[in-house]
């Protein structure tokens, strides 16, 4: 069975894709459910934050999954070795490397043939779904910020999109508009069962006039969940905080760096409460950090 998926794309850097992915994870993993991260950026920022120590450079990456996807067999045990374990509980990653950009561009697929290789290296992990002890409920992709092989595979292969749009950027609307048009075009063609979550604005200031500029855009043409792109806005925006960067210089989540009657904290357990009704995960006991 293909497990839940979740892609979370942008077209513009600095738009809080891998912040994103490593919290909902975290937060998901707080909620006793089982989740893998593949990091599919050469920048590794989510293998950075999320990996162990150890694992951090590791030699069996998502790299290393791509450019043996021809043997199976080899492909599946490569897999298990890719799969590492992170700073959180029910969460792991596969992470990336360097050298992704190029591996990816060597496969010279069409983007169409770039569905099928990604997705049967993901299909390895994800028969692992079934198995109770080291299966997965969700799988989060971290992307690019582009629209090459890797991110237009993940859409092809993932069950849900979100687009992070940064507060107060004009530019990272623009990078939503493009990509919006990119996963339309996308379910269309090849992957009519995804579902697009909708649009998270991240960074929010509510003082700054800007902030309040690119959420009026925003809204004007995106707050009707019946409207033709099929795009909802999620409820709440995630606030801009410096906390963010204090857990990932601590390789901690949100989680456990913020208070948890903080804006920030309950803005992003807010959201992931709304991941799990809207990618329909059922929520076992939920942890907390407090005290950390
Ligand atoms: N809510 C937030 N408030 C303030 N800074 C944030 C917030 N979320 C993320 N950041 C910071 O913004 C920067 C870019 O975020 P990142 O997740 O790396 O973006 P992307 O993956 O889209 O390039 C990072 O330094 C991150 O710590
Ligand atoms: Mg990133």
């Amino acid at each position: 069975m293909k497990p839940k998926c979740l892609a979370v794309t942008s077209h513009k850097g600095g738009s809080h894709k891998t912040t994103i992915c490593v919290n909902a994870a975290a937060g998901l993993g707080m909620r006793g459910l089982r989740v893998l991260i593949i990091d599919t950026d050469g920048q590794k920022n989510s293998s950075i934050h999320a990996a162990l120590p150890d694992d951090e450079n590791p030699d069996v990456t998502l790299s290393t999954l791509l450019s043996n996807n021809k043997d199976d067999a080899k492909l599946k045990d490569l897999t298990r070795l890719a799969i590492k374990e992170t700073h959180w509980e029910n969460v792991s990653i596969i992470c990336s490397d360097d050298s992704i950009g190029n591996v990816a561009d060597k496969l010279q697929l069409t983007s169409h043939m770039a569905f099928s290789e990604l997705g049967k290296s993901l299909n390895h992990v994800a028969s692992r779904i079934d198995d109770p002890v080291n299966g997965f409920d969700a799988i989060i992709i971290d992307c690019a910020p582009d629209r090459r092989i890797l991110t237009t595979g993940a859409i092809a292969y993932a069950t849900h999109t979100l687009i992070p749009i940064l507060s107060g950027s004009l530019y990272g609307y623009d990078g939503f508009l493009d990509m919006l048009n990119h996963i339309t075009s996308l379910r269309k063609e090849t992957n009519p069962q995804l579902v697009n979550l909708g649009i998270l604005i991240s960074g929010w200031d509510g003082n700054l006039l800007a902030h309040k500029k690119l959420l009026g855009l925003v809204t004007d043409r995106y707050q009707d969940i019946n409207n033709v792109d099929l795009v909802k806005l999620f409820n709440g925006r995630i606030p801009r905080s410096t906390k963010m960067e204090q857990a990932s210089m601590l390789s901690r989540s949100i989680f456990e760096v913020a208070e948890p009657s903080s804006s920030i904290y309950m803005a992003y357990d807010n959201f992931v409460d709304q991941l799990c009704v809207d990618m329909g995960l059922a929520v076992h006991d939920k942890l907390t950090h407090e005290g950390v």
